[in-house]
């Protein structure tokens, strides 16, 4: 035998030596572990096992196959109010609870040695082992994948204390979403592994071991399309296009080349706000979220902007001034803007997102800010914008014409 084919046994072995073990980021101490016997895996059936392990601070947590809620092979489970915890087989629906699964491709879960409610009461353990978990009603996994996608999903609060399988629950805190190799969670023989050995090597570590751990988390790489236009278009609107067209004002003082832009910006406002809207249907998360309320709310605030604006036009042409309707659209214009941008940032966070992103979104926020700032007093120097520190009864009444024409257009910025 050549000594890189020892070596590759050598590590083959040690790779294979026990299970593959996952606590998600930020899901406050639940932890994952999952293991598959060599012989399962040749035969492409059998037992599989695996550990759900979490502080009792926790109400439910639960375990599946499949790579979203709906689909998937639901491994639930709480604590039975006797010191030890109850197992729930469920199928996953599209954000609904999922219902206790009673058909004859149900999951065949079995509690094993050493589950239940530690001495001090401080963490709960469910050992499990799954004797037909390769295939079920909608879904199939390869006890040989090198990329097999698991869900979890947790929620905290008092203890369900019941042995009824079908016990409802509510929606989960978090989930996660992650691939599994499976090839790198083997075990040796076909029994429960959690007992015997150091079970379950990386318990309440915070975080996965990283890509020898055979776990990789895909949870943010899983965003539906309709989320990712909706906040495309609706942080351009509001962190740059409404503030570029409130610039253009006093930059341009044309007031039609205003309104043109804040007309189709106002346009595709919408249009997000339609995208927003179908996601958290989609989600079920109309209305649940200080975002989604909060966007409803400034949307709807800013549709009258437009006749706003339109009333302080004729009240110019008819004046030559600002009246009370130049002030309520200058300001309700500025507050809805900042109020958008804050909005958007709570998007950001609601969809999980990188800081780099949000981080980035802050900056130009803050520099169209600025340059909507700068444009501002730009034009005082200019002179566009004179009429609001001369004020206007005294241009209108005695000054000379200002050095734009009113029949161009007129600044109210
Ligand atoms: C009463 C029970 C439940 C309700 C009302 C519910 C509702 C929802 C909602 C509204 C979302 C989308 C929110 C978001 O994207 O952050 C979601 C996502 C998710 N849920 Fe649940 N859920 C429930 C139980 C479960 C259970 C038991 C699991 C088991 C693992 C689970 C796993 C997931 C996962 C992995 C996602 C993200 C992937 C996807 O979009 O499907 N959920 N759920
Ligand atoms: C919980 O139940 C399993 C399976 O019946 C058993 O092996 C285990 O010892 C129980 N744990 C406790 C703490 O009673």
């Amino acid at each position: 035998m050549k000594i890189a084919q020892v070596v590759a046994l050598f590590g083959a072995g040690l790779a294979s030596a026990s299970p593959a073990s996952f606590c998600p980021a930020d899901a406050g101490g639940v932890c994952y572990s999952i293991a598959i016997p060599t012989s399962s895996a040749n035969a492409g059936s059998g037992n599989i096992y695996f550990q759900i392990k979490a502080p009792t601070s926790f109400q439910w947590v639960a375990l599946g196959t499949g790579s979203a809620m709906a689909g998937s092979n639901i491994f639930l489970t709480y604590q039975d109010g006797r010191g030890n915890l109850t197992l729930s087989p469920r199928l996953g629906t599209q954000y609904t609870m999922p219902t206790l699964d009673t058909s004859s491709t149900a999951a065949r879960l079995t509690l094993l040695a050493g589950s239940g409610v530690s001495a001090d009461g401080s963490t709960m353990t469910a050992n499990v082992a799954c004797s037909n978990c390769q295939s079920w009603s909608g879904g199939q996994m390869s006890l040989k994948s090198t990329s097999a996608k698991w869900i979890g999903a947790w929620k905290s609060g008092p203890s369900l204390a019941t042995t009824d399988r079908a016990a409802s629950i509510t929606q989960h805190d978090g989930h996660s979403q992650f691939q599994v190799d499976l090839t790198k969670a083997t075990i040796s023989s076909d029994s429960n592994p959690f007992t015997t050995t150091n079970a379950g090597s990386s318990t309440g570590s915070g975080s996965n071991s990283g890509s020898n751990s055979g776990i990789t988390d895909t949870s943010s790489s899983d965003k539906g399309s309709v989320l990712v236009a909706h906040g495309i278009v609706m942080l351009l609107v509001m962190a740059a296009l409404y503030p570029l067209g409130s610039t253009l004002m006093p930059l341009a003082g044309k007031w039609w080349v205003h309104g043109a832009w804040q007309t189709v910006t106002f346009c595709l406002m919408w249009a997000g706000f339609g995208l927003g809207v179908e996601t958290a249907r989609s989600r079920n998360m109309l209305f649940k979220q200080t975002h989604t309320t909060f966007g409803t709310v400034i949307v709807s605030l800013l549709g009258i902007q437009p006749f706003l604006g339109l009333l302080h036009h004729r009240h110019f042409l008819k004046t030559k001034s600002r009246g009370v309707v130049s002030y309520v659209h200058i300001w309700w214009g500025r507050i809805l803007m900042v109020l958008g941008v804050i909005n958007g940032g709570l998007g950001l966070q609601l969809a999980s997102e990188r800081n780099g992103l949000v981080i980035a979104y802050s900056v130009i926020a803050a520099v169209m800010f600025l340059v909507y700032a700068c444009a501002k007093v730009c034009a005082v120097f200019l002179g566009k914008d004179r009429a609001k520190w001369v004020g206007n009864k005294e241009t209108n009444a005695t000054a000379p014409r200002r050095p734009y024409q009113e029949s161009r257009g007129h600044t109210y910025a």
